[in-house]
């Protein structure tokens, strides 16, 4: 298992980083800890969560449960010191969380107590913001995407406000640094102006959805990550599980996500199968399992820090984590590339 650092911290993280948000759903609290005991005795340190978690799906009744489950492995295990944890302050919509409040510093103060509660620790490695209040062109947002409404000087003020409340829980030792999550080129570059400019806290890594299907992070945010050493985080690396070809031909497993979370959040249409099926076909003919090829090609791209994988079972997550031992080659990259040209967006 490969190493990166986090940002220009010296924080040290494996490259693939153990989801959590099916934890108290579709798993249960010992399914949660046999997955992060796995995820350590084979080189993972790097647990990715948030306090809006679980999904699949989100409701009042669970919100928080998967930090919880993480606290109490940490309480039993009294392995702390041994993880990268990384959490999330939501951002604004979902009623059960604060009335559904956008981030601000009050938000925030009252978030950071409740999640380093449930995670019964001191200080949480990576705190990030879920999602920006104006909004953003993930989630399927990217066909309608219109900018032109958000008021410059308030996101900036916001901006300034939110980093100068990140800097005040960097001193007082609540949390060791800051990333991202579902942001733009241009609303990282201003994170970074006015931390710099404020002596505020540095974003150190982006979260954003990024997979064969879903390749928003290669054009302008690749710059960014390079020069500015804000590394990707790519979360849903199998988009969801469809790269792995288990729900082609109208497959459906029992209980797999598509199942819980049909069309998974505007992923799944018509267009899609083809898509997969070529995907699909270049793993076979190089004799690849469809899930490591799709993880490893998210390990190897050049701005990537750490893939967040997910699983609901240890033969998933053994699978997922041995991508860390698989290089793509020219052959297979120029196959994935080919289907890339064809397929360019997906969804
Ligand atoms: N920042 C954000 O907005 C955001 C959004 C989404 C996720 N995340 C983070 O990223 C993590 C991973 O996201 P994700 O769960 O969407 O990742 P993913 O890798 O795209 O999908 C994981 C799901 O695919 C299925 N799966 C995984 N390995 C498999 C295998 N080898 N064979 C067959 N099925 C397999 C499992 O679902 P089933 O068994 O149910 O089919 C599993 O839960 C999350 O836990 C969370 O920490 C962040």
């Amino acid at each position: 298992m490969k190493h990166r650092k986090l940002g220009r911290t010296d924080i040290e993280v494996s490259e693939i980083c153990l989801g959590s948000m099916t934890w108290g759903t579709q798993n249960s609290e010992a399914e949660g800890h046999a997955q992060i005991d796995y995820a350590l005795d084979h080189g993972v340190n790097f647990i990715d969560t948030a306090e809006l978690y679980p999904s699949n799906p989100m409701s009042a009744g669970t919100v928080g449960r998967t930090e919880e489950i993480i606290g109490s492995w940490i309480k039993t295990s009294g392995r702390r010191g041994d993880i990268v944890l990384a959490s999330k302050v939501a951002g604004e919509g979902h009623e059960y969380l604060q009335d559904g409040i956008g981030i601000s510093p009050h938000k925030i103060r009252v978030s950071i107590e409740g999640s380093l509660a449930r995670l019964q620790t001191d200080c949480i490695d990576l705190y990030q913001l879920h999602w920006p209040n104006r909004g953003s062109y993930h989630f399927r947002q990217n066909w309608r995407y219109d900018p032109s409404k958000q008021d410059t000087q308030q996101t900036l003020a916001h901006i300034h406000e939110t980093l100068e409340c990140l800097g005040q829980l960097v001193t007082d030792g609540k949390i060791r640094c800051i990333g991202l999550s579902n942001e733009t080129c241009w609303g990282t570059a201003q994170f970074l102006r006015i931390a710099a400019e404020n002596d505020f806290p540095r974003v150190v890594s982006l979260q954003n959805e990024y997979s064969l299907l879903y390749r928003s992070h290669d054009l302008d945010l690749a710059e960014l990550s390079h020069h500015e050493q804000v590394g990707l985080l790519p979360y849903s690396p199998l988009s969801g599980g469809l790269l792995t070809g288990k729900y082609q031909d109208g497959a459906r497993p029992d209980g797999s996500r598509l199942t819980i979370n049909p069309g998974l959040f505007g992923r799944v249409h018509d267009g899609i199968w083809p898509v997969l099926d070529a995907y699909l076909t270049v793993a076979r003919k190089h004799d690849l399992d469809p899930a490591q090829m799709a993880i490893a090609f998210c390990n190897q791209r050049p701005f990537v820090t750490s893939s967040i994988i997910g699983a609901t079972s240890l033969e998933q997550l053994a699978n997922d984590i041995a991508s860390s031992e698989l290089e793509l080659g020219a052959e297979v990259l120029e196959d994935i590339d080919a289907v890339h040209r064809r397929y360019p967006v997906p969804f």
